[in-house]
């Protein structure tokens, strides 16, 4: 993808940001790259500070609200881009003023709040979308290829590691991060969510976990380490038996490592290094492949590290399914499944890592 890329056949999508902080600018950063996505405007929590990212960013625009927002014919498509627990109500108005979806990650706090979401969106007919923009790293398509090919065979071994590192003016610097009300957990539904996403993808759905979860490295109200064990149908569900793995999930891994999924079946094995944009085969009966492709991303450290072309190419998707009226790849029950995963690891860790079994069902009332 380029800025240069022929603008596929049809009309341009009008797309609008809610939320005028970090991941809003990753956003306006990927549909600048998309000559499909006409960007309209912005809308914050304040409207100073809307236009000074839409003047900044060069949108044509910054809204006073978002009901200015949502009377705006120009837009079709908003992207949400705000703290986790703002979702819901967003998209319960952006669903009822007819605007399709895309909500950033985690989509929403738990997998009821999801649900709900899903429903709004399902009644008024509009498209509910997830970001999970590791999904279109060309690495991560190829494994996902060799897998559904059969080449590593029957899965029996896939861990994901994100071992990363922030700092205490990072969580000083937000009133919403590290706070079950508003972030609705810590490490693991914030930073490991992109590779846990990629795990279950590739080799889930995920059956049973069993977690653990601390507050090792600063003064936060959730974990910033957390740990399960999993086991997993094995992707191609041919296997006769579930694959184990272990999730590891940390902002307390000082200076922070490269995210990466290691995966082995009777067929060899692959490590997808995320982080390094790196991809090594150990395939049975082939001598060992490196691939490299694309710049490494400093996101183990650095939490504004992230390069547009992933999520380009997730939005690309999406407005590919608002004009062709199709599913998108990652829509609002594919972007609820991380996010389960992630539930009844805290729900596992809650009962002292007792296992829970997935799908999870409703907590009592
Ligand atoms: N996909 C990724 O790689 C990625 C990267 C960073 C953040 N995120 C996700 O994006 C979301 C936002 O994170 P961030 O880092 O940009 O946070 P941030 O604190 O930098 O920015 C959030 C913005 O939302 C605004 N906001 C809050 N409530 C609002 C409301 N009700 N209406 C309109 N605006 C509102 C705030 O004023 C702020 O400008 C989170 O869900 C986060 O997990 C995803």
């Amino acid at each position: 993808l380029s800025a240069n890329s022929p603008a596929p056949a049809g009309p341009c999508v009008g797309v609008a940001v809610v939320g005028t902080g970090l991941a809003g600018r990753m956003h306006v950063n990927g549909l600048r790259l998309l000559p499909q996505a006409r960007l309209a405007g912005a809308v914050g929590t304040s409207f100073a500070k809307a236009e000074a990212f839409s003047r900044q960013l060069g949108l044509p625009r910054a809204y006073r609200d978002l009901d200015e927002l949502l009377a705006d014919p120009a837009v079709q498509v908003v992207h949400v881009c705000t703290p986790p627990h703002t979702h819901i109500e967003l998209v319960q108005r952006l669903a009822a003023a007819q605007k399709h979806i895309l909500v950033d990650k985690p989509i929403a706090r738990n997998v009821a709040e999801a649900d709900a979401m899903i429903a709004a969106c399902d009644r008024a007919g509009v498209l509910l979308g997830g970001l999970f923009q590791h999904r279109y790293i060309p690495q991560a398509l190829a494994v996902k290829r060799a897998i559904t090919e059969g080449r590593l065979g029957e899965l029996y071994l896939a861990d994901c590691y994100v071992k990363w590192w922030r700092d205490d003016a990072y969580y000083a610097a937000s009133s919403w991060r590290a706070r079950w009300r508003t972030e609705g957990g810590g490490a693991l539904i914030n930073q490991a969510i992109h590779s846990l996403d990629l795990l279950q993808w590739l080799c889930g759905p995920v059956l049973r976990v069993s977690g653990r979860v601390a507050t090792v490295a600063h003064a936060i109200e959730t974990e910033d380490l957390g740990v399960a064990l999993v086991e997993l149908a094995g992707g191609r569900g041919g296997g006769t038996r579930p694959a184990l793995g272990v999730i590891e999930g940390a902002t307390a891994a000082y200076p922070g490592f490269p995210e990466r999924l290691e995966i082995h079946g009777t067929g060899g094995s692959v490590v997808l290094d995320e982080g390094r944009r790196r991809l090594e085969w150990y395939l049975r009966g082939q001598p060992p492949r490196i691939e490299e492709e694309g710049s490494p991303q400093g996101n183990a450290s650095d939490p504004a590290a992230v390069s547009p072309e992933a999520h380009a190419a997730a939005f690309a998707d999406f407005l590919a399914a608002v004009r062709s009226g199709e599913r998108p790849a990652v829509d609002g029950r594919e972007a609820r499944r991380a996010l389960e995963v992630v539930e009844a690891i805290y729900r596992s860790a809650a009962a002292g890592g007792t296992p829970v079994q997935l799908p999870l069902a409703p907590l009592a009332q």
